[in-house]
């Protein structure tokens, strides 16, 4: 398994990502039934926010009477739109990743997808049917971002295990931020975050207990997965301007630095006990995660975030 950074690191762990998803099946297994029983008990649909036209009013209030959403709510509102609508796209990349993994992990991707394509939806009809933004600029963002597609560098079924773990995470750690943060301007709208932020930790919890079987069964695989802890970017990262799109959320305390490392790093870091396994990281890799961590705590410790968490 080789793979070089950004900044040049190059990894190359003496693993072999197949056999061990492949004993590992018994267990996946299980978790898949796991999922299916918790996702059941869940089992909602986006219209539960989204009520019939003709209910709308008594539900959501009388769009010509309720105020827009601010400039704050309606970027975090699009920031999960669009990252939510490429869908398709991560789809494609997982099941091509997952083609010679065990039969489990394809059934559970279609679970998967059946799951997440409620938020898209969700968001996309919450703006059109409260009026909130322009319904053309959405729309034209939307096509623009499919456009663009979503491919990833990963090579083995192990590696995007990890990469997935770690994004659900983050989802999760973006809904709960948005509906702590936007719980007063719009309670409904909050509500809708925390139950999509539902959906992705139990999407979370499946990848990260695979992780977790892989590392207690082969403490070398903290390899791969230390790498793309470092090197984790979101997917939604192909929408048009997503920097600046970042920058402003992180900015109106929505989601930043600070609880990528609270909700993210320092969470996950924990679950899958990486101090432990830190003997078996190649040395130039250790030292690099160390120093990645490090400095996001110190941005943490400084963060009116952390402020409220203590
Ligand atoms: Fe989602
Ligand atoms: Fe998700």
């Amino acid at each position: 398994m080789t793979q070089i950074g950004k900044d040049g690191l190059i990894l190359a762990a003496e693993i072999n990502p197949y056999p061990l998803l492949k004993e590992l099946e018994p267990q996946i297994e299980a978790l898949f039934e796991q999922h299916k029983e918790a996702s059941r008990k869940r089992d909602w649909g986006y219209r539960k926010f989204l009520p019939h036209p003709l209910e709308m009013k008594a539900y959501w209030g009388d769009p010509r009477e309720r105020p827009p959403l601010s400039q704050v709510a309606y970027q975090t509102v699009m920031m999960a739109n669009l990252t939510e609508q490429n869908l398709p796209w991560y789809v494609r990349g997982l099941a091509e990743l997952f083609k010679t993994a065990p039969p489990s992990l394809n059934e559970f991707l279609n679970w998967w997808t059946a799951e997440e394509s409620q938020h898209s939806a969700l968001f996309d009809s919450y703006l059109y049917f409260t009026n909130n933004g322009d319904h053309e600029e959405r729309q034209t963002l939307v096509r623009d971002t499919l456009r663009r597609g979503w491919e990833t560098d990963i090579e083995y079924p192990f590696q995007i295990i990890c990469y997935v773990a770690i994004q659900e995470q983050t989802t999760y750690a973006f809904y709960v931020c948005a509906a702590n943060v936007l719980k007063e301007e719009d309670p409904k709208l909050a509500q809708a975050f925390l139950q999509v932020a539902g959906d992705e930790i139990l999407h979370m919890k499946f990848y990260r207990e695979i992780v977790k079987l892989h590392i207690e069964a082969a403490p070398e695989y903290i390899n791969p997965l230390a790498w793309e802890m470092l090197y984790f970017e979101m997917p939604g990262q192909v929408m048009p301007d997503y920097k600046e799109r970042s920058r402003f959320l992180a900015k109106h305390g929505i989601f930043g630095p600070e609880h990528f490392y609270h909700y993210v790093v320092s969470t996950m870091w924990k679950e899958w006990d990486i101090t432990k396994h830190l003997p078996f990281l190649k040395e130039e890799l250790r030292e690099r995660l160390l120093k990645f961590r490090n400095i996001l705590e110190k941005r943490y410790n400084r963060s009116a975030f952390a402020s409220t968490r203590r």
